[in-house]
C-alpha cells in the first residue's frame, strides 16, 4: 500500500508518519509538504533514513505538483493546511488559497487517479461555539457554524470534499478531532507556547477570562483513530474523534502545567481576548468508540505529564522553532517578546 501523506512536516502529519511506520512497516509513504513556518523536516528526523519513506517538497494549490506526487498512491491522507486561528485572524488569504483551494486540487487528482481511499482531518472547530452551561456536545449531525476565517476555510473544504463523494463517488472520510497536543507541536498553540515559555522563564498569555473551554486530545490516539478509520470506517462517513477531559478550561490548563513544572501562578498573563473567540468545544465521540472501538489510551495528566517532559527533553527543538520569524510573529500578536 503506498501513501500520500500531504502535510506530513507538521505536527499531527508528522505524528502520524512517526505512528505508520512502526504499525504498517511494509507500506509506502510519501510525504508532501510546502514547509511553511509551520513544516519543519526536523520532526521527522531518523524516519528519512528509512527506504519505504520519501519527501516531496510541494504545495496542494499547485496542480502540476500534486499530480507529480499523488501518481500510485493507494490512499491520501490530507493534513495539509493553514492551521492557527490568531494568524487566520491577521491575515485569512491564505487559510482560504490551501484549505480551500488546495484541498479542492487534491480531490481534482485523487478522482482521475482512482485513489481508494481520500481521508481528510479536519476540525471541531467548523461547529462554531457551545455556551458554557451547555450539556449537549458537538457530533456527525451537528450544523457547520464557522466563526473564525480558519474554521470557515476548514468548513469550506469539508464541504468539497463531501461534495466529490456525492457527486462523483470519490471514496472519502472526514475526521473532525478538537485540540491536539503532544510533541512536536508549533509554539504558537497553547499547550506549547504555555511549556516552552514557562522553561523560559517567560510569561503565559490568557487571553479574555480564561475561562474558555477546549477537548483536549493526545496527538497518538488521534493517529490511532485516524489508523481505525482507514482500516474499518464506512466510506463516505464522517467520524468525530475527542479527547479525554473531564470539561477543563484554559486555566486549569495553565495551571496543570505550571503545577507540573513546579512553578507559582505568576506566570500568568491576562492579555486581549481574541477576537470571535469560540467559548467552548466539546465532542461526543460515541460513533468512533461504537462502530470502530476507539477510545482515548490515558487521561489529560498523564499525556499532559509526557508532553511536558518532551519538552524538556527536547529544548534544541523548539529553541531553534522559535526563531526570529516566530518572534516577529510573537511581537504582532502579543505586543511583547
Ligand atoms: P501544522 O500547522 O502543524 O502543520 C501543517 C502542515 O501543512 C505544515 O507542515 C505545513 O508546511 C503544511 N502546509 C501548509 N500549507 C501547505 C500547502 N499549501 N501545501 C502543502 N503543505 C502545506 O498543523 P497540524 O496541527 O499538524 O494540523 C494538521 C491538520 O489537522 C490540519 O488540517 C488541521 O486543520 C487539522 N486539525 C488540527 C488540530 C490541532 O489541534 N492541531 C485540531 C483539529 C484539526
Ligand atoms: P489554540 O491553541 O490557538 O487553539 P484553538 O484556537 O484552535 O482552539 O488556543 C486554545 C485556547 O487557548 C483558545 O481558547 C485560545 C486560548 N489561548 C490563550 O489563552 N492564549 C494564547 O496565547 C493562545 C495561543 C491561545
Amino acid at each position: 500500500m503506498k501513501l500520500l501523506i500531504t502535510g506530513g512536516a507538521g505536527f499531527i502529519g508528522s505524528n502520524f508518519i512517526r505512528y505508520w511506520t512502526s504499525n504498517h512497516p511494509d507500506d509506502e509513504i510519501v510525504n508532501f509538504d510546502k514547509l511553511t513556518y509551520a513544516g519543519n523536516l526536523e520532526n521527522l528526523k531518523g524516519i528519512e533514513k528509512n527506504k519505504k519513506y520519501s519527501f516531496i517538497q510541494g504545495d496542494i494549490s499547485s496542480i502540476e505538483q500534486v499530480t507529480k506526487a499523488m501518481d500510485g498512491a493507494d490512499i491520501v491522507v490530507n493534513f495539509a493546511a493553514e492551521t492557527h486561528v490568531d494568524r487566520s485572524i491577521l491575515e485569512p488569504a491564505p487559510f482560504i488559497i490551501t484549505n480551500v483551494a488546495g484541498t479542492q486540487i487534491l480531490l481534482d487528482v485523487a478522482l482521475k487517479f482512482e485513489i481508494k481511499r481520500f481521508m481528510h482531518i479536519s476540525t471541531d472547530e467548523v461547529f462554531g461555539s457551545l455556551e458554557l452551561e451547555d450539556t449537549n456536545k458537538f457530533n456527525e449531525r451537528t450544523n457547520y457554524n464557522p466563526a473564525s476565517p480558519y474554521s470557515a476555510s476548514k468548513a469550506g473544504s469539508d464541504h468539497l470534499v463531501r461534495s466529490y463523494y456525492h457527486t462523483y463517488g470519490l471514496p472519502i472520510n472526514i475526521s473532525n478531532c478538537s485540540n491536539n497536543f503532544g510533541p512536536y507541536q508549533f509554539p504558537e498553540k497553547l499547550i506549547p507556547l504555555a511549556i516552552t515559555n514557562i522553561l523560559e522563564g517567560k510569561k503565559v498569555p490568557v487571553y479574555g477570562d480564561g475561562l474558555y473551554v477546549r477537548d483536549w486530545l493526545y496527538v497518538e490516539d488521534h493517529c490511532r483513530a485516524i489508523d481505525l478509520i482507514l482500516q474499518k470506517g464506512r466510506i463516505g462517513e464522517t467520524y468525530c474523534i475527542g479527547g479525554v477531559a473531564e470539561e477543563i478550561n484554559n486555566l486549569s490548563v495553565i495551571k496543570k502545567i505550571l503545577n507540573i513544572l513546579e512553578k507559582d501562578e505568576s506566570s500568568i498573563e491576562y492579555v486581549k481576548d481574541r477576537p470571535g473567540h469560540d467559548r467552548k468545544y466539546s465532542v461526543d465521540w460515541s460513533k468512533i468508540k461504537n462502530e470502530l472501538g476507539w477510545s482515548p489510551l490515558h487521561g489529560l495528566d498523564e499525556w499532559l505529564t509526557q508532553t511536558i517532559n518532551w519538552y524538556k527533553d527536547n529544548q534544541d527543538w523548539w529553541k531553534r522553532v522559535k526563531n526570529k520569524d516566530y518572534l516577529k510573529y510573537y511581537k504582532k500578536q502579543y505586543g511583547t517578546v
